[in-house]
């Protein structure tokens, strides 16, 4: 299989595409991605791709335009070098927010992302936990999105209490709090949240009981951390613990988000490495590798062995 099949990244977390890589038992091909003096990306393959699948594992996250425009370039470098098939591994795929209008003369990012990935020459997309799961339909290439949500129950599980609940902070996210609450045993309570601005939001409602009991706040990102926020402080308003666990796939964790996140009543956080993460001077940030969950996407994609197999881990 090693011979048909290449695994190549950009520079948005070369650390997780090499374990991926690592775990399937294949080097990471040889790619120079870099920046011209002016900004412009310039990539140069050096292994050869002809005829063989090819699978770009790359996140778009922040600076989410460079990371992009990364991938891009190397799909498209991918395919005018005769490769097979190209697989677009986006661990975290930036602008899935932008899923639809909210008001007049907006765009709506992720189908144009869509269109982009498709017109460089993308055959297929692996993802994770996409933030709305109609991102899908703005594809005429097949669309795997892989949930995380097994991997970090299981790593939580030793960390949480008999009587955890878990939180789903907006009604967008309650198929997930759900599943979370599955695979932990236990209910769901749902908020109800406004947002104002894009760093703006408010939890207005409480749906279910958190007197006395210990919160897990799932989501699918963090972002600058307000949602959790405000999360957290409703359940303490409405009798909560105060010891309250965060889990999210994608851990963005903009600026003051570290602040927000380490304060009390949170104590811990789960993220997946979908985006790189720094763990200095944060020990309660646990960060759980996805990389052997993509290679065995990877090798079974390679193989031919797939679809039945990544349905268990569709969202
Ligand atoms: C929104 O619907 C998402 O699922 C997240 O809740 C949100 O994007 C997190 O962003 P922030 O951390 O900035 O509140």
């Amino acid at each position: 299989m090693a011979g048909s099949f290449a695994i190549l990244c950009g520079n948005a977390n070369r650390a997780l595409a090499t374990a991926v890589a690592d775990n399937v038992g294949v080097p990471l091909g040889d790619a120079v991605v870099e920046r011209f003096p002016d900004g412009e990306v310039g990539v140069e393959i050096r292994d050869p791709v002809r005829d063989k699948d090819v699978f770009v594992i790359q996140s778009t996250a922040p600076p989410v335009n460079d990371h992009l425009m990364e991938l891009l370039a190397i799909i498209d470098a991918c395919r005018r070098a005769s490769a097979a098939r190209i697989f677009a591994v986006i661990p975290y795929f930036g602008y899935a927010r932008s899923d639809k209008r909210h008001g007049r003369r907006e765009p709506i990012s992720a189908r144009l992302v869509a269109d982009l990935l498709q017109t460089a020459g993308t055959d297929h997309v692996i993802t994770i936990d996409l933030h709305a799961s109609q991102i899908e339909g703005f594809f005429r290439i097949p669309v795997d999105s892989l949930t995380a949500v097994s991997i970090l129950s299981d790593a939580m599980k030793r960390r949480l209490a008999a009587d955890t609940v878990v939180v789903s902070p907006d009604v967008g996210r309650l198929k997930m709090a759900t599943d979370y609450a599955q695979n932990l045993n236990t209910s769901v309570v749902l908020l109800h949240k406004t947002r104002e601005t894009g760093a703006e939001a408010h939890v207005t409602h409480l749906v279910g009981d958190v007197r006395g009991r210990l919160c897990l706040v799932v989501d699918d990102m963090i972002s600058t951390g307000g949602t959790i926020t405000k999360a957290v402080d409703k359940l303490v308003e409405m009798g909560a613990r105060p010891e309250v666990v965060v889990a999210a796939t994608h851990g963005v964790l903009l600026g003051g988000a570290r602040a927000k996140l380490t304060a009390p009543p949170i104590s811990d956080v789960f993220v997946t490495d979908s985006i790189e993460q720094h763990t200095e001077g944060w020990p309660r940030l646990h960060v759980i590798s996805v990389a052997p969950f993509l290679a065995d996407a990877i090798r079974r994609l390679a193989s031919g062995t797939v679809h039945s197999e990544l349905a268990v881990h569709r969202t």
